[in-house]
């Protein structure tokens, strides 16, 4: 039996994570369980799976959670200390890190010291610290292994290869929910329709980045961290029927592609059980209905987030990191109304002018420069 740990556990890849967990009774263990503000899911969560401990925003979230849950066996925190506790817990096995934004990037270090398996959907903290993060996943002897699709087919199509066979590889995306939108009429792009993803259900944020393209900017910042390779042999490739999760090709020329329909308990199943595969109740890709797979470039005028994440990829340091939090602040006006669709960008584009890039930073640097782009972003989007 596996000893797992969930950080967003009420989250979209934290309740498909679940899900899998709930499908294969005796498989797994849930020894810790986190979120933030859902203390109703929270509640049901514990009632099935009885961790040993859970962490939430704050008291009044502990409040709230005690009428709704028996908590008995349970230790409760608050988010300043559960993050921490739940990753370094000598039981947990895999750390699913499952929350948005950054806010588990210290966490996730204290299990890789701890030589823990990390299950990663959470793209920042590569995004952000994926130097260090690497770096301590080679010096501990942890395991890293992406849930995010793209990257496990990629993690997939590179199992038992040799390393320095790999030539180029093909990221692929459906292309959102604009791909055929003229780039005038992406103006009037209003947040309800940004929300419509055409083929994965995910959280808000990360919805909203796959209209942009600013998620395939971020996942190609992902893969040079967690593959090794510069931006420069890693090709965006729009596949509007998200079959093919991502490929990969060798000095061989020969090209290696992991497929099947659009489901994220795939990939967190194969996270969770590496190096093996289970059974699951996943349907089959039926190829005589789909019929044709396409393939398209990206469209890097209409979208320039793509062409922002690559620069911010090639320039290193602290230039992904200031990229993706103005993309957060950005991305959080557009959903309020404050900024249109195409502001995303420009905003984007402004501060990381203004950014003088460190390139080897500290964690104390990533997390002030972090906090200096945020204020910046604010005041483009809220104060004009
Ligand atoms: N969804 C996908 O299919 C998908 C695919 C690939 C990668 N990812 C990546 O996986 C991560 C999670 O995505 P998601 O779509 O599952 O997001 P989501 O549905 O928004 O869930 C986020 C989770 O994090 C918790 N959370 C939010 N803010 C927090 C904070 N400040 N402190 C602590 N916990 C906080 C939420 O708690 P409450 O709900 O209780 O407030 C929730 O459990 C993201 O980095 C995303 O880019 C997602």
């Amino acid at each position: 039996m596996k000893k797992i740990a969930i950080l967003g556990s009420t989250g979209s890849i934290g309740t498909s994570t679940l899900s899998v967990v709930h499908s294969r009774p005796g498989d797994f263990r849930v020894i810790g369980l986190s979120a933030y503000r859902n203390m109703r899911l929270l509640a049901r969560q514990i009632k099935l799976f009885r961790p040993k401990l859970v962490s939430v925003k704050d008291e009044p979230a502990i409040r709230k959670l005690e009428k709704l849950a028996d908590l008995s066996g349970v230790k409760v925190y608050t988010q300043d200390q559960g993050l921490a506790a739940i990753a370094a817990h000598a039981e947990v096995q895999t750390l699913v890190v499952a929350t948005s934004g950054i806010i588990s990037l210290r966490p996730t270090l204290s299990a890789i010291e701890r030589g823990k398996t990390i299950a990663l959907a959470n793209k920042e903290p590569l995004v952000m610290a994926g130097e260090i993060v690497m770096a301590a996943v080679k010096r501990c002897g942890a395991r890293m292994i992406p849930v995010d699709s793209e990257h496990s087919a990629i993690f997939q199509c590179l199992h038992k290869e040799e390393h320095r066979a790999l030539s180029r590889i093909y990221l692929t995306g459906s292309g959102g929910p604009f791909r055929d939108f003229p780039k005038d009429r992406l103006n009037r792009v209003t947040p309800e329709m940004a929300l419509r993803h055409p083929k994965w259900k995910m959280g808000k944020k990360i919805t909203i980045d796959s209209a942009t393209l600013m998620n395939k900017g971020l996942e190609l910042i992902e893969a040079c961290r967690l593959f090794g390779v510069g931006p420069e042999r890693i090709e965006v490739v729009i596949h509007p029927e998200a079959i093919i999760h991502s490929m990969v090709e060798f000095c061989d020329r020969s090209v290696l592609a992991q497929l099947g329909i659009p489901d994220m308990r795939v990939p967190i199943q194969y996270a969770l059980d590496y190096p093996y595969r289970r059974d699951n109740a996943v349907k089959s890709p039926d190829f005589f209905r789909i019929k044709a797979l396409r393939f398209f470039k990206p469209d890097n005028e209409r979208f320039p987030c793509l062409n922002i994440a690559r620069q911010a990829a090639r320039a290193g340091g602290t230039s992904p990191g200031v990229m993706n939090a103005v993309n957060e602040v950005a991305v959080e006006a557009f959903l309020d109304g404050r900024i249109g669709f195409n502001d995303i960008p420009a905003v984007i584009r402004r501060v990381m002018k203004k950014h003088a890039c460190i390139t080897h930073p500290t964690l104390e640097q990533i997390f002030s420069v972090d906090e200096w782009a945020r204020k910046e972003a604010r005041l483009l989007c809220y104060q004009q």
